[in-house]
């Protein structure tokens, strides 16, 4: 109407929409999201927990203008009880995730070395002997075999241990409290319990390392919290969502070849061009719904304008990264799989300073995961029909609970 071109922030505001967290299966896009953004491309959510309700921005353009954008803060987040999808949080000192800049700079710098492209070149040979001996004691067993458990869930976790520079002697029980903290099943107690053993070593490594000249996470902290640079309390609050943060690859991962064993076109795809797999990984990353509902808020810290509705300074927004990745503005045939896909801009790992900063590492654990399973399995196959695959319920991130195989 006139109106709203006239005076764009007169725009009435959009109905608060409740969110619930459904349980879905398979790979389907969420129907609440979908509708979301056909009522777009501003519009107002209420999540399961926390207080209230806030924005959510599900096109492309503004998920990438609001990420990007130092007016929309964590840090305030952190102080207050914004609705989300978790029942609870205790942001650390330290975490990533929660900090504004110039604190993010700061906390981010001294471990940054650790995830580079050439970082990861150098970790890539001892990363395929990792996985080489996961599926060689799965081939000894024989098929079926589930895939999540026997190569899926361990190889990140081993990954990200030897990046954190996690001695062997440690590894079992470093493993175990991931596992913990991850795990659906064991309670919010043990999960606790979890927490606090695995935050309590890592405080220890970290001052066990003060002197180490080693290129590890662990030694890298010790560093900057010797030179002053960090706290150390934030040396911890930074290495503890860096040592869970490989569960995404398991579940991510999953979905992943839960869709070549399903899509027999994208398996041959897969299959007759080894060597430009590359293009089909971003295509999948973009079209994978990665995670339930949406992540981590941000607050507006002053007055925003955005599409013709004022966030006012002390409101919540979300993006949606996964509506970003199907805006058919930017991805004509935004639900096709398509494998040549080009350009393919997608946000699968965020935008912004908050960009995923395992995603190299993500990215090389992929690429080993699917082209040690595929070359080294030629007859891979699902061992059930393919509406049998169990999903997980009630998680953050989405992927198949488990993923029987032969071959
Ligand atoms: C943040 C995706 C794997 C560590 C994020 C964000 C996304 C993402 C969407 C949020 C960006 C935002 O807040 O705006 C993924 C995907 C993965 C993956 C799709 C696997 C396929 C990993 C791994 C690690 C990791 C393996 C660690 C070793 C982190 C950390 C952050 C983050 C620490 C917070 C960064 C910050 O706020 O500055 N990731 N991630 N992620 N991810 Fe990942």
């Amino acid at each position: 109407t006139t109106m709203e071109t006239s005076a764009p922030t007169g725009q009435e505001p959009p109905p608060v929409r409740d969110w619930p967290a459904i349980d879905l299966d398979g790979t389907e896009f969420d129907p609440v999201l979908a509708g979301l953004v056909r009522e777009g491309p501003l519009t107002r959510i209420r999540l399961p927990f926390g207080e209230g309700w806030a924005w959510l921005a599900t096109r492309y353009e503004h998920v990438k203008l609001i990420t990007n954008d130092p007016r929309f803060s964590r840090a305030e987040v952190a102080r207050g009880r914004v609705t989300r999808l978790a029942p609870n949080f205790a942001p650390r000192p330290g975490s990533l995730a929660w900090a504004d800049q110039p604190d993010h700079n700061r906390l981010r710098k001294p471990i940054s070395g650790a995830f580079t492209v050439g970082a990861m070149k150098r970790l890539r040979p001892r990363a395929q002997e990792i996985l080489d001996e996961l599926v060689d004691g799965m081939v000894r067993e024989g098929p079926p075999a589930d895939l999540v458990e026997r190569v899926l869930e361990p190889f990140p976790l081993y990954v990200v241990s030897e990046v954190m520079g996690v001695p062997g002697t440690d590894r079992e029980q470093v493993h175990d409290w991931t596992r913990q903290i991850i795990s659906l099943s064991g309670g919010a107690e043990a999960a606790d319990r979890a927490k606090n053993g695995l935050y309590g070593w890592i405080t220890e490594i970290v001052r066990a390392r003060a002197r180490s000249a080693g290129e590890d996470v662990y030694s890298l902290l010790a560093g900057a919290v010797a030179r002053g640079e960090i706290g150390e309390e934030e040396a911890v609050g930074l290495a503890g969502p860096l040592q869970i943060g490989g569960e995404a690859v398991t579940h991510n991962c999953g979905q992943m070849l839960y869709l070549m064993l399903t899509r027999p076109e994208l398996m041959a795809r897969m299959r007759a061009r080894p060597d430009e797999r590359g293009p089909v990984f971003d295509e999948l990353l973009r079209w994978i719904p990665h995670r339930s509902t949406v992540g981590l808020a941000r607050i507006a810290l002053e007055d925003v304008e955005i599409a013709g509705h004022r966030i006012a300074a002390g409101e919540a927004v979300y993006v949606s990264y996964l509506a970003a990745n199907r805006d058919p503005e930017v991805f004509p045939d935004p639900d096709g799989i398509l494998p040549d896909r080009d350009p393919n801009p997608h946000v699968a790992f965020g935008n912004g300073h908050h960009y995923c900063t395992g995603a190299v590492l993500a990215r090389l654990q992929l690429e080993l995961l699917v082209d040690t399973l595929l070359d080294r399995l030629p007859g891979l196959r699902l061992a059930v029909p393919p509406e049998d695959v169990e999903w997980r319920q009630q998680t953050m991130i989405r992927g198949p609970r488990t993923l029987p195989v032969i071959w």
